[in-house]
């Protein structure tokens, strides 16, 4: 059953998003993405990063379903493993020891601003303790850079975000740093990004 979901703003970034694991990822082990929603950015990596294993993840199951989906479609089963149930805050996470051994990074594309405050926090504690000493955690979204939106178009998406769910919404880098600190990382790269996007790369001290 083709189960797949479409993200159109998957569409707009995933080349740009390679373009910044091609100079950030690890040449080998596992790659556990976080949040992965419909599994096209899964399946776009898993394919432009073959000696990676890519193993996607989402809180939800018709995500989790169309990331399955996805993998099937793109003929890539047996090669990429099928979606994790993960939600961030829901500790610890459910990866096995042989899992752990071979995990070298950890991806979270567009899902800090759209989760609870607690979520960035669990997102940074569990990354540290599954992550090696200068393995990378690599966001990707919109961010406010000392209190203050880098667009127009942020502030007006942050507000929308705050209507739909008031514990939503566009987070302060400087504030995702402290926490990254008190989880032992520490920010290695902010690259601006299409979009007012932004990638930020943080490494395990
Ligand atoms: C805006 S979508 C982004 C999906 C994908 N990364 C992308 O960029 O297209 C946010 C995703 O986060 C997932 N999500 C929300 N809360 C979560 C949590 N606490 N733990 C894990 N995933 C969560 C949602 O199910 C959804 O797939």
């Amino acid at each position: 059953m083709d189960e797949r979901l479409f993200f159109p703003a998957t569409l707009r970034n995933r080349s740009v998003i390679g373009e910044v694991l091609d100079e950030c990822l690890p040449q080998n082990g596992i790659t556990l993405e976080i949040a992965s929603g419909s599994g096209e950015h899964g399946v776009t990596f898993q394919k432009r990063f073959p000696n990676i294993i890519w193993q996607a993840s989402d809180s939800d199951q018709s995500c989790r379903r169309s990331i399955n989906s996805w993998i099937r479609h793109e003929r890539l089963t047996g090669k990429m493993p099928l979606a994790i149930d993960l939600s961030v805050e829901k500790t610890p996470w459910p990866l096995t020891k042989k899992f752990i051994s071979k995990l070298s990074s950890i991806v979270c594309i567009n899902l800090i601003h759209i989760a609870h405050w607690d979520c960035t926090q669990f997102l940074f504690k569990e990354s540290g303790k599954y992550l090696k000493r200068g393995s990378p955690l690599i966001l990707y979204g919109p961010f406010i850079r000392e209190n203050v939106h880098t667009a127009e178009s942020n502030t007006i998406f942050d507000r929308s975000l705050k209507n739909r769910n008031k514990d939503w919404g566009i987070r302060n880098l400087e504030a995702v740093d402290e926490i990254a600190k008190g989880s032992g990382f520490k920010r290695s790269k902010l690259i601006t990004m299409p979009a007012n996007n932004f990638s930020v790369i943080y490494n395990r001290t």
